[in-house]
């Protein structure tokens, strides 16, 4: 157990999906897996573990933001031996071509701060997916779903007061913003895991379009297939 997680020891696989919304974990595993068992429920945070194809996977909450990924993160990769974390989640698009229901793999994630920045000092670390996560995402998501590869912001807000910062990002490629990446890449890369964000779209900032709920689960749906594909590929 750690102060966030009640799994046993073994309880957690190395392969591991992370909604931020813990009910939205509880319908992957029913959904997805095979045989899935409830491993965690501290303060709700819902984690199941259970197996897709023969493989051990667990779906794991990570609550919203990044300090609350970096709990889950951290605890599972360095208490628990997670090795591949890949995140399914949602995201608002900052692109007219990106649209709502569209899937968006994070190469990169920009930030102003996350959890980590404390110890980069003055240096702006470059958060970045594993590329072969990356590139057997890419491949899986062929006839799921309109899919865009690259770049993504990770923001600390939902609500948004700085209208020019989306402008600056839009203006520089920018597909997405959601609320957790960052922080997900940076330790996977500092503790040496594989992680990729696969998300999708929302809602349009742009347009302020949002997916219909009766819409969500099957767009969430091609998400989950997409991760779970590209994590045993
Ligand atoms: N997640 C989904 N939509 C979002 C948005 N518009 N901003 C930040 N995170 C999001």
């Amino acid at each position: 157990m750690t102060f966030h997680i009640g799994a046993k020891p073994g309880d957690i696989a190395e392969t591991v999906l992370l909604p931020g919304d813990p009910y939205r974990a509880r319908w992957a595993a029913q959904k997805f897996l095979e045989n899935p068992v409830l491993v965690n429920e501290v303060r709700g945070m819902l984690g199941y573990t259970g197996t897709w194809r023969g493989h051990r996977v667990t779906i794991h909450g990570t609550g919203m933001g990044m300090p609350s990924m970096s709990i889950y993160a951290n605890e599972l990769i360095r208490d628990y031996g997670a090795k591949t974390l890949i995140r399914i989640g949602s995201a608002g698009a900052l692109q007219p071509h990106v649209k709502v229901r569209d899937v968006v793999l994070a190469m990169a994630s920009s930030t102003t701060h996350t959890p980590s920045s404390t110890i980069f000092r003055e240096m702006q670390f470059a958060p970045t997916a594993s590329f072969d996560l990356l590139a057997a995402a890419h491949k899986a998501a062929q006839g799921k779903a309109t899919t865009h590869v690259g770049m993504i912001h990770s923001s600390d807000t939902f609500y948004n007061e700085r209208n020019d910062l989306f402008d600056q990002l839009q203006r520089h490629g920018c597909l997405a913003v959601e609320m957790e990446a960052a922080e997900l890449y940076t330790l996977a890369a500092r503790y040496g895991a594989r992680a990729l964000a696969v998300l999708t779209i929302s809602d349009h900032i742009l347009t302020d379009e949002a997916l219909p709920a009766a819409d969500r689960e099957t767009s969430f749906g091609a998400m989950v297939d997409i991760a779970l594909e590209a994590a045993f590929a």
